[in-house]
């Protein structure tokens, strides 16, 4: 299995898939990892296999998705904090899968919430869904900002004195997807052990944020750092 860094650099969107199932030993890695990420988080993530409808039928306008019959359902109690939470914890799953060799993309708007929505409880809300399977391709590295505008440096650090945690952590954090590619977020090294990460706004940013904290957090090492 490949490592979680390599993870993070083989992951890119894809959006047809063949009609290889998950194998039953790839369902029961990623329901236990779910089942662990929902009682860390107290989301409600959800496994859906073999279940096309949510990627063809309805009113939904699915862009390029093709063959999509398996997606990670994030949902949650609903609060402001869902989106960011889905983000985080979902982007956990999403690496697992990538892990076990299958691909992944995650969809806020191009799929059926209708269908989806009778994999949430009630009194709970859908965040998104990720697809999930065999993918047609592996997809490709998308294009990134240029660091320095995604990167900022607080007095009395500087691009020269930043400690080589945050290096890792922003060459992990380009990795992360996020909606449309929009990279609306800014994270700034403010202590020799601190940074901050803000969110610049855009369509889905909340969610956008959690997946950058997340892959930041394994690039830098959790330990060697807190976020402000
Ligand atoms: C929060 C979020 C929502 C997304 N929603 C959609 C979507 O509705 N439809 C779609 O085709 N792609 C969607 N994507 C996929 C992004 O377009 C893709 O991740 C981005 O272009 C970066 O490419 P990469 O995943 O290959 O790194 C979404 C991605 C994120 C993170």
């Amino acid at each position: 299995m490949m490592t979680i860094q390599e993870a993070m650099e083989a992951r890119h969107a894809v959006r047809a898939y063949t009609d290889e199932p998950i194998s039953q030993s790839d369902r029961a890695a990623l329901n236990e990892a779910i089942a662990q990420a929902n009682a860390a988080s107290g989301l409600s993530m959800q496994l859906v296999c073999d279940e096309p409808r949510a990627f063809t039928t309805g009113r939904a306008h699915f862009g390029s998705f093709k063959g999509v019959s398996n997606y990670l359902v994030l949902a949650g109690p609903d609060s402001p904090e869902l989106d960011g939470l889905s983000g985080y914890w979902g982007e956990g799953i999403v690496l697992l899968a990538t892990q076990l060799g299958l691909d992944s993309c995650w969809v806020a708007l191009t799929f059926g919430k209708g269908a989806a929505s009778r994999f949430v409880e009630p009194g709970q809300r859908l965040s998104l869904v990720a697809s999930l399977g065999h993918g047609v391709t592996h997809g490709v590295a998308h294009t990134s900002k240029p660091a320095d505008r995604l990167v900022g440096y607080a007095a009395p650090m500087s691009a020269e004195s930043a400690p080589a945690w945050f290096s890792a952590g922003v060459h992990a954090a380009l990795l992360a997807p996020t909606a449309m590619n929009q990279q609306k977020f800014r994270i700034t090294c403010t202590g020799a052990k601190t940074a901050r990460l803000e969110n610049l706004g855009g369509p889905y940013s909340a969610v956008d944020l959690g997946i950058v904290r997340h892959d930041f957090e394994l690039g830098a090492g959790k330990g060697s750092f807190a976020w402000e």
